[in-house]
């Protein structure tokens, strides 16, 4: 057996929205995907791409965002990389249409794909060499909300016991956002400290917590989820 060599890892940060962008990279093959990438900092990414020497084959989004317009299509013009996003999005644009149990390759390492609906019911979580990338199925001592874009409290509950808490504990986990700065977590943490779904808490806990949040919609939602679902393309008026 030849030697596998660590993954190259970013943790990229984008202000407006506190979103996380991640790029991974093979650095034997020189593969690269990235995952949820803003349109304000694809030129950041490609950069970085660039200055790494690393082909992107692969832009995966957690969910359809609806706080911010994603990075997919201009990257994927640029790099000629491939879109993939959850088969229950049903859109057109999207390259690769993810499942449950998919595996997407990297070199010699393969990214499982997790459904784990709930906060939509398009989100996805990407596991891969000890790392789960979360969106916003689980955050870092918090959830998503599930009060809009077909939200439910019942499912997220099963996908994160199902899909997340499942994997072993020292799992790193990597949400989509963070609104106080910390960057990641792990499993065994959050199961234990997770205030909405950590410390043993039932499903009717949770559901009593999802259902009193009293949040507003965001700023963005209704011109950023129409454009997510065509990918991130920008529409110019004729
Ligand atoms: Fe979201």
């Amino acid at each position: 057996m030849g030697v596998v060599k660590n993954i190259l890892f970013y943790q990229l940060f984008e202000s407006t929205s506190s979103t996380y962008t991640y790029l991974l990279a093979d650095p034997l093959s020189r593969e690269a995907v990235i995952i949820d990438p803003v349109l304000e900092t694809t030129a950041r990414d490609l950069q970085l791409i660039e200055e790494l020497q690393v082909q992107l084959k692969y832009i995966l989004e957690t969910h359809i965002h609806a706080d911010h317009i994603t990075g997919a299509d201009v990257l994927r013009q640029k790099t000629k990389a491939r879109v993939g996003i959850s088969v229950s999005a049903g859109i057109a644009c999207a390259d690769l249409q993810l499942r449950d149990h998919d595996e997407i390759p990297l070199g010699s390492h393969r990214i499982q794909v997790r459904a784990t609906p709930g906060h939509t019911n398009t989100c996805l979580s990407y596991f891969i060499d000890g790392r789960v990338f979360t969106g916003d199925a689980l955050l870092i001592r918090g959830t998503g909300r599930t009060d809009f874009q077909e939200g439910s409290s019942d499912r997220l509950f099963e996908s994160i016991h199902q899909k997340i808490f499942s994997l072993p504990e020292e799992t790193q986990v990597y949400p989509g956002h963070d609104y106080k700065g910390q960057t990641s977590s792990t499993v065994g943490m959050e199961k234990k400290f997770n205030p909405r779904v950590g410390g043993g808490k039932t499903k009717d806990e949770f559901k009593k917590i999802m259902a009193n949040l009293n949040l507003s919609h965001p700023q963005k939602m209704a011109i950023a989820v129409p454009a997510n679902k065509a990918c991130g393309k920008i529409m110019t008026v004729t």
